[in-house]
């Protein structure tokens, strides 16, 4: 078996990268014609894998970033670590050597959901999925059995039942995984989003679950122009909040409470329904496909426990 080795990339590279990756953009959108990846090549300080005749059999560019305290997405991610991008790779082999020289970093990484040999790999060297984006067609939810629960846009004087629903919420996923958390700059975000729905502005909704005069869960969001990595472009109603009472859960509440929202937000032309949830949180992660979203990109992390 020939060798392989890393080294840093050179501008003549250029026209060898570009060329891998549009072979693995139409690999990818073979696996998941939703895809929408532009196969273009930024050039970076990336690393490169090559074999012993110098052919290319990887590549990726790292790019650090660090959240300050401040950033509401500091509740949702390590703080600190390091994105790749633009990977790119051939074979198994190539992929390890790329994840050795990550050394003891925090690591994500957006990739398709649909390519499952991939994933199996970023699993062997330590990435782990940590977080699905998914994505269902435009239309409406079937409203299932849950005829006692009231849906409705959420008033001013529900404010204090949102909130202890959003800090259960959170504090749920902190228990699942160690790297959500609540934080001061996410709940000063959502309620800022809260009082601009219930305001009805800049397309943001909050829609909530009434039964017997108590709210028992809430769903709030955004219709929003999403554009990031391989996603289609364009127009979507994105959940970014839902939760049912624990006491209440399991008894139809929750899709009544999306179907209500979707019927709500149906005068906004979008191409679908977009949200992100934990795929180690065991409640959403059947919620979610039951209610029609798949998965579209998911996103792997190494040293976050899970
Ligand atoms: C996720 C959540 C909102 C779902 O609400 P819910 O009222 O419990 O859900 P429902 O009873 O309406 O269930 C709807 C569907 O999901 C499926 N489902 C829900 N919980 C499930 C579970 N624990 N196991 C298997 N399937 C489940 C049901 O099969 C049901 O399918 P069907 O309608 O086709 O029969 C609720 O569990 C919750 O608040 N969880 C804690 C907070 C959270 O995880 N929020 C999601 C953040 S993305």
């Amino acid at each position: 078996m020939s060798d392989f080795r890393v080294r840093a990339y050179r501008s003549a590279d250029r026209e060898a990268v570009s060329e891998l990756l549009l072979a693995q953009r139409d690999r990818l959108v073979a696996a998941d014609p939703r895809l929408s990846p532009t196969g273009e090549f930024a050039e970076g300080d990336g690393a490169l894998v090559v074999e012993d005749d110098g052919i290319i059999k990887g590549y990726v560019c790292p790019v650090p970033y660090e959240l300050g305290p401040d950033d509401p997405l500091a509740a949702f991610r390590p703080a600190k670590g390091t994105r790749w991008e633009q990977l790119v790779t051939t074979e198994p082999r190539a992929l390890s050597l790329l994840g050795e020289t990550a050394g003891s970093e925090t690591i994500s990484l957006t990739w398709p959901s649909a390519d499952r040999e991939t994933a199996d790999h970023l699993v062997e060297i330590g990435l782990k999925p940590s977080s699905e984006y998914a994505l269902r067609p435009a239309g409406p939810l079937a409203a299932g059995q849950a005829s006692d629960v009231t849906v409705r846009p959420a008033r001013k004087e529900d404010f204090p039942a949102v909130l202890e629903l959003y800090r259960s919420l959170m504090n749920f996923e902190h228990e699942i995984s160690a790297h959500i958390r609540p934080t001061p700059a996410a709940e000063r975000a959502t309620c800022a989003s809260f009082d601009l729905a219930v305001a009805a502005r800049e397309d943001n909704f909050c829609v909530v679950a009434e039964r017997e005069g108590s709210v028992i869960g809430f769903v709030q969001g955004k219709i929003a122009d999403v554009s990031f990595g391989m996603f289609p472009p364009g127009r979507y109603a994105y959940l970014d909040l839902v939760a049912v009472r624990q006491g209440s859960r399991g008894a139809g509440i929750g899709r009544r409470l999306v179907a209500g929202t979707l019927d709500a937000l149906a005068r906004h032309e979008v191409l679908g329904q977009t949200l992100w949830f934990n795929p180690n949180n065991p409640l959403s992660s059947k919620f979610w496909p039951a209610m029609g979203f798949r998965p579209i990109l998911t996103v792997f992390r190494s040293g976050t426990g899970r």
